[in-house]
């Protein structure tokens, strides 16, 4: 198994692999890794004649320090989880120096609006550090495919933004949202959930089921009220959005129009743990 810190050492790799003309996959991460991180690699492994797994926690993302400190670092398990999948996995873990120099700094993009919507809105700034870090990894690792799970959907969409503005060749791949038999959608920041606040988690999905079960008959309005209903008197968690959005440029609706995809998000805080879900309604 290899681990690399050095972009030098990945640009080398990267070098002999087009050399033989090998397809590379590419999946970028934070660590702490679980199997919705895992699931997106063995699509990778499946699709692909070389793996590059990136662990990175990338500091031009984070809003608040707090978060950014508090992220789950646990770079030896996640090895080990890896190499559990295959020994041929290529892992890239830089420090924060190799991949931005002494400062760390996001390039502004336009997204086309797509930046402005749900977690733009929230946290500001987030999809220009996504951005801008995806542009150095995917020059050091010169991907044929690259993998992103719908867990972050709008992440997803602004990936395939990204690669039009940067005129870039990697294709991007979406992969379904790996959740726990709770319906909680696995992430990073589960590990920080205490027991009562996992023990309220599973509304958040059940929630959305109950919204695509719903979205044929009911107003978009109605389905609004209904969903911030169902938080309003939890203790354990709180509802920060919940909105229901084209697919095609993630605006939010009023109405719904025939021909036209939909996904409903939703964003809920365990006390200071963030954590966000979506579906697709038709
Ligand atoms: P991270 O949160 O570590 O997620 C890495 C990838 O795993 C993302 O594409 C994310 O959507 C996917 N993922 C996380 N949980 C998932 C789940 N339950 N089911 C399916 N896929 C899941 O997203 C990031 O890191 C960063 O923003 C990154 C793209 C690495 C840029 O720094």
């Amino acid at each position: 198994m290899q681990v690399h810190e050095k972009r030098r050492d990945i640009t080398a790799n990267v070098a002999t692999l087009k050399k033989q003309n090998k397809s590379i996959g590419f999946v970028p991460t934070m660590g702490a890794l679980h199997k919705g991180h895992l699931a997106l690699v063995e699509q990778a492994l499946k699709e692909n004649e070389a793996v590059i797994v990136s662990i990175f926690v990338n500091p031009t993302q984070f809003n608040t320090s707090e978060d950014l400190v508090n992220y789950p670092r646990t770079l030896a398990s996640d090895v080990d989880l890896l190499s559990g999948l295959s020994k041929e996995i290529i892992v890239f873990a830089p420090t924060a120096k190799e991949i931005y120099g002494e400062r760390p700094e996001s390039t502004k993009y336009n997204f086309k609006g797509l930046e402005n919507e749900m977690e733009g809105k929230f946290r500001p700034g987030h999809f220009d550090g996504v951005g801008t870090v995806l542009k150095h990894l995917f020059t050091i690792t010169s991907p044929t495919k690259a993998y992103f799970g719908e867990k972050d959907f709008q992440q997803l969409q602004i990936v395939k933004k990204l690669v039009e503005i940067e005129k870039m060749s990697v294709q991007v791949v979406g992969c379904p949202i790996y959740r726990k038999e709770s319906g909680l959608a696995l992430s990073s920041r589960n590990k920080r959930l205490n027991n009562s606040q996992l023990e309220a988690s599973p509304l958040i999905y059940k929630t959305l089921k109950q919204v695509k079960k719903d979205f044929g008959t009911k107003s978009v309005s109605k389905l609004n009220e209904w969903v911030s209903d169902q938080f309003k008197n939890n203790t354990e968690l709180e509802l920060e959005y919940f909105e229901i959005a084209k697919v095609s440029d993630l605006k939010s609706i009023k109405r719904k129009r025939k021909d036209t995809k939909y996904r409903a998000f939703i964003a809920v805080f365990a006390g200071k743990i963030r954590l966000i879900d979506n579906i697709a309604l038709n």
